[in-house]
C-alpha cells in the first residue's frame, strides 16, 4: 500500500460502521465541554477510597466535571459528599486536598467546616451551624436552615469505594450502574476491608478517553517487553474482551508467569481473597474508571478531563488493611515493579497517549481512528472501545464516526447507508 495524499488519507477506511471513529472525538473543545455536562455530570463516580478518610471528622477534596466535591466522614462514621462551595458568596470551603476537621481553623471552631471568607460553619451533615452576626444582619429574613451545603449522592461499595453522583436523579443506581462488571471481583474485594498505600496522579496532554481506550484494549502489550515474556501465551490470547451495559467491559483473567521476567517473583501467596494465584483481572466502567487487580495489588484509575487535550489521573494502589508489615511491603513493591514511575508498565502507556494526544491536540485535522480488530472478542479484539464508543454517542447524541451527526446504532446506520 503506498503512500496516501489527504484525500485518501482522510477518507472512510473500508470498514463496518462502528469499527472506526472520527478524531475530533478527542480533539474538539466543543464535544469536551458538552462530555462534562452529558456524561460526568450524571455518573457514578469513584472519587476516593473510605481507608483515605479513616477517622470521623477526616476529609477530602477533589472535582467532578470542575465542580469542587468535599468528602467527609462523620462522627456517625458515615461517608458524605458535598459540593465545596459556601452558599453564601460562592467561596470553596476547603483548600487542602486532604485532612481532619478535628482541629479548629483560624477563623471556626473544631468539628466544622469552616468557610474562611466571612466565618460560616457547617457540621459534616452539611447542615449550616453558625452565620456570623446572623441576627444584626439578616434579622428574620434567613435562616440557617436555608443555606446548608449542596448534598450530593454518595455510596461506598464494590471494595470500599466512595461514589459519587452529581445528579439527584440518576438514571440507574449505582447497582444497576456497576454492580455486573464488579461480579467478577466481588467476592475479593468485599472479603475484608482494602487500603490505600499508593496515590499519584498525572496530567497529560491528551484526551481521557485515549487513557479509557488503552486501558480496554490490550493489542498494545506490544510495548510492554514485561507483559509479553510474563503473558503472551494461549491462555493470554484466550482472555476475553465482556462487554456489560452502560458501556463497561471486563477483561477475563488469565495465569500471569511473572518469574519469566528476570528478577520479578510469584505473587500467588499475597492474593486476594478467592483469587486464584498470579491472575489478572480488569474492570473498564464508563466513561473513564479503571479497577485492575494483578493478584496482590489492586490498582485504580480515576480520570477528570480538564479539556479536549489534558486529563488528571488519579492512581491509587490497594491492598487488605489485615497487611502485616511485611506482606505491605511486598504488596508495594509488586504494585511499583509494574506501576509505580520506575515500573515496567504504566510509564510505557503514558508515553502511547502523549503520542496520540500529541496527533490529536485541539484544531488539528479530523482523521479515522481505528477500532476494528475482530478476534472473537478475545484480548486483540477491539470490542471493548467499540462497546464504550457506541455508549458514548447515546450519551452524547453524537455519531463517534461523525460527531457533528446525531446518533444511530451501528447497524441501524450501515442499513441506513445501504438503503440510500
Ligand atoms: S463566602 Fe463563605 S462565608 Fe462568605
Ligand atoms: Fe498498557
Amino acid at each position: 500500500m503506498p503512500a496516501r495524499n489527504n484525500k485518501q488519507w482522510t477518507a472512510d477506511p473500508k470498514l463496518e460502521k462502528g469499527e472506526w471513529i472520527d478524531s475530533r472525538v478527542y480533539s474538539d473543545e466543543t464535544i469536551a465541554e458538552e462530555e462534562n455536562s452529558k456524561i460526568f455530570k450524571q455518573v457514578w463516580v469513584p472519587v476516593c477510597h473510605e481507608s483515605e478518610l479513616p477517622e470521623p471528622y477526616d476529609f477530602r477534596t477533589t472535582s467532578i466535571a470542575n465542580e469542587p466535591i468535599i468528602i467527609t466522614r462523620g462522627p456517625d462514621k458515615v461517608v458524605r459528599a458535598f459540593l465545596n462551595v459556601c452558599p453564601h458568596r460562592g467561596m470553596l470551603i476547603e483548600r487542602r486536598p486532604s485532612g481532619s476537621f478535628m482541629e479548629g481553623q483560624p477563623s471556626g471552631n473544631p468539628k466544622r467546616m469552616t468557610c474562611m471568607f466571612h466565618a460560616w460553619q457547617f457540621d459534616m451533615k452539611g447542615n449550616c451551624v453558625y452565620v456570623s452576626r446572623e441576627e444584626e444582619g439578616y434579622q428574620d429574613r434567613l435562616c440557617k436552615a436555608d443555606v446548608g451545603l449542596r448534598r450530593l449522592r454518595c455510596e461506598v461499595k464494590y471494595g470500599g469505594f466512595v461514589w459519587v453522583n452529581l445528579s439527584d436523579n440518576p438514571s440507574v443506581s449505582l447497582e444497576d450502574w456497576a454492580g455486573k462488571p464488579f461480579e467478577c471481583l466481588q467476592k475479593s474485594l468485599d472479603e475484608e476491608p482494602l487500603e490505600v498505600f499508593h496515590y499519584h496522579k498525572a496530567i497529560i496532554d491528551t484526551n481521557y478517553k485515549l487513557w479509557h481506550d488503552t486501558n480496554s484494549e490490550f493489542y498494545h502489550d506490544f510495548m510492554h517487553y514485561h507483559n509479553r515474556v510474563t503473558g503472551f501465551n494461549d491462555s493470554y490470547f484466550a482472555r476475553k474482551n465482556e462487554a456489560f451495559d452502560h458501556g463497561h467491559v471486563v477483561v477475563g483473567s488469565f495465569e500471569v508467569n511473572y518469574e519469566n521476567y528476570e528478577g520479578f517473583e510469584s505473587r500467588a501467596e499475597l492474593s486476594f481473597p478467592h483469587l486464584p494465584p498470579n491472575q489478572w483481572y480488569m474492570i473498564d466502567l464508563f466513561p473513564g474508571f479503571n479497577f485492575n487487580l494483578r493478584g496482590s495489588a489492586l490498582r485504580t484509575d480515576v480520570v477528570t478531563p480538564l479539556g479536549p487535550n489534558k486529563v488528571m489521573i488519579e492512581f491509587r494502589g490497594l491492598g487488605l488493611k489485615s497487611d502485616s508489615a511485611e506482606d505491605r511491603a511486598t504488596r508495594i513493591k509488586h504494585h511499583n515493579s509494574i506501576w509505580g514511575p520506575f515500573g515496567r508498565n504504566l510509564h510505557e502507556d503514558l508515553i502511547g497517549v502523549t503520542g496520540q494526544g500529541t496527533t490529536m491536540r485541539e484544531k488539528t485535522d479530523n482523521r479515522r481512528i481505528l477500532h476494528g480488530r475482530q478476534e472473537n472478542q478475545t484480548i486483540h479484539d477491539e470490542n471493548g472501545m467499540r462497546h464504550y464508543y457506541d455508549e458514548w454517542g447515546r450519551w452524547m447524541d453524537r455519531l463517534p464516526s461523525a460527531p457533528d451527526q446525531p446518533y444511530s446504532p451501528p447497524a441501524a446506520a450501515a442499513e441506513a447507508e445501504a438503503a440510500e
